[in-house]
């Protein structure tokens, strides 16, 4: 029999060690090591010797997966295209931000699709649960709800009721009696997922767990779990602002950066099924400091504003720079380009970027929205309302290719704009309908945009 061994795990960034430190040698914080045996669970969920022989490729039955829809269309489409049987998934964000009422709506939604559901919280009572469901108009018969905390009873009970699908809400709340340490910390987050991870591949179950970021996004938090589990979605938003973007960071079944966008209601989060006409709803035409680009999350087309503001800074100190939704760095690169190789004085200026609705891209194809919108408030000059762009900058100054411009012109067009500004080299397609206005660098494209 394998002798089980001891190992230490360091609390605070999960780094394993053969023996004891004082301080951790990964993290380098003190006292964090505590003594850890690898459950059972952890090793039976290892990966098997193969008991088959292999199959070729080619003759692998592609129809094995069949997909199942949890009702909730926004959610559907992140997860690329429904659940896949066995498949665990783990839904992080901050908290408050509505991880549970999405997932509420979503067992509301499976159990009215005629399948079962069995949603286990580990952090509201029963009550708090069923006041939440009344709130969101959806009681339907079989949605199990269980208050409980304890892996093994967990167990027995999905053993007992076997659920279509399993809620597990959430796993920082989780414990597992045989790992000695607290619920939410490293060992016993990992222990809890190993076993559930079992659950779902036995039972060909497919379970959402629920993980809190938390403050410095690493104390046993959703990262320690990323490579568990099959996919990654993450629900993020401004909590003040109305809108929710979930996302998939990592999906073994499907394409990542899907992106689904919901609005908090009273009535729960409601899927926005146009989400560039709700981003743009509220902007300001002819105002100076405001752009559009036409950006792609996963293969969806989303037209967002980009929002500059530049303001005389205080005769002291360095100026200001500060963005929200798009990359810092990325933006401070953009602004020194604009200094350096368009002439635009940024030097006694704060600069201001923000994309309204909550919403963050890190996508390159925007810089020429961040730029154009800077370049207009610094210059007081609103950009021609029929007007977008799409394209990434350049050290020199230059406007350089983006993928999927057909894609995003095709999207601009729906939403009524005549001309968009693209690289030089996007102009070999053809585009019914809107202008497709090249500009080699961002002089040229501030003579395009910008008028006045
Ligand atoms: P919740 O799902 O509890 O967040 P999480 O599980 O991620 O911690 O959502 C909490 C917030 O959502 C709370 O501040 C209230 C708000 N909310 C609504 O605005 N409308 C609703 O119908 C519901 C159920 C919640
Ligand atoms: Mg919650």
């Amino acid at each position: 029999m394998a002798k089980s061994r001891a190992k230490f795990i360091c609390e605070r960034c999960g780094a394993e060690s053969a023996q004891w430190h004082g301080k951790c040698p990964s993290c380098g914080e003190w006292n964090t090591l505590a003594s850890f045996t690898p459950p059972t669970a952890l090793l039976a969920a290892a990966p098997r010797a193969p008991s088959q022989p292999p199959v070729p490729l080619a003759e692998v039955d592609l129809a094995a997966v069949e997909r199942r829809q949890t009702g909730v269309a926004e959610l559907d489409r992140v997860l690329g295209g429904g659940l896949v049987p066995g498949a665990l998934m783990l839904v992080a964000g901050d908290p408050g931000i509505g991880k549970s009422t999405l997932l509420l709506q979503a067992a509301s939604a499976f159990a009215q699709g005629g399948g079962s559901c069995l949603y286990v919280s580990g952090e509201e009572s029963l009550g708090q649960v069923a006041m939440r469901s009344q709130r969101l108009a959806a009681r339907p018969e079989n949605v199990l709800l269980l208050a409980e905390t304890d892996l093994s009873v967990i167990e027995e009970q999905v053993q007992r009721t076997s659920p279509d699908l399993l809620i597990v809400d959430s796993i920082q709340a989780m414990y597992s009696p045989d790992t000695q340490s607290l619920p939410g910390t490293v060992s016993q987050v990992r222990s809890c997922a190993a076993r559930l991870l079992r659950i779902a591949k036995d039972l060909r179950l497919p379970t959402f767990l629920v993980g809190h970021v938390t403050k410095d996004g690493s104390v046993a938090g959703p990262r320690l779990l990323e490579h568990m589990v099959d996919t990654v979605l993450s629900l993020e938003g401004e909590c003040h602002s109305g809108y929710r973007v979930l996302r998939s960071l990592k999906n073994r079944f499907g394409s990542t950066d899907e992106l689904g966008l919901f609005q908090m209601t009273e009535a729960g989060l409601e899927g926005v099924p146009d989400p560039s006409a709700a981003l743009l709803a509220e902007r300001r035409n002819g105002t100076p400091g405001s752009s559009v680009v036409a950006a792609i999350e996963g293969t969806r087309p989303l037209l967002l504003e980009v929002q500059a503001l530049v303001a005389r800074a205080a005769p002291y100190g360095s100026p200001r720079r500060s963005v929200t939704g798009v990359d810092l760095p990325r933006t401070c690169l953009i602004l020194a380009v604009l200094e350096k190789q368009a002439g635009i004085s940024l030097a006694g200026e704060d600069v201001f970027v923000n994309i309204p609705g909550g919403i963050r891209t890190a996508e390159p194809a925007v810089d020429l929205g961040i730029a154009l919108a800077v370049a207009s408030s610094a210059k007081d000059a609103p950009i021609r309302p029929d007007t977008a762009c799409v394209g990434e900058v350049g050290l020199t100054g230059e406007v350089r290719s983006v993928p999927m411009v057909d894609r995003r012109l095709a999207e601009l067009r729906r939403h009524g704009f005549r001309r968009c500004l693209v690289p030089p080299r996007a102009m070999s397609a053809r585009h019914g309908g809107i202008e497709a206005v090249p500009v080699e660098d961002l002089r040229r494209a501030f003579v395009e945009a910008l008028s006045g």
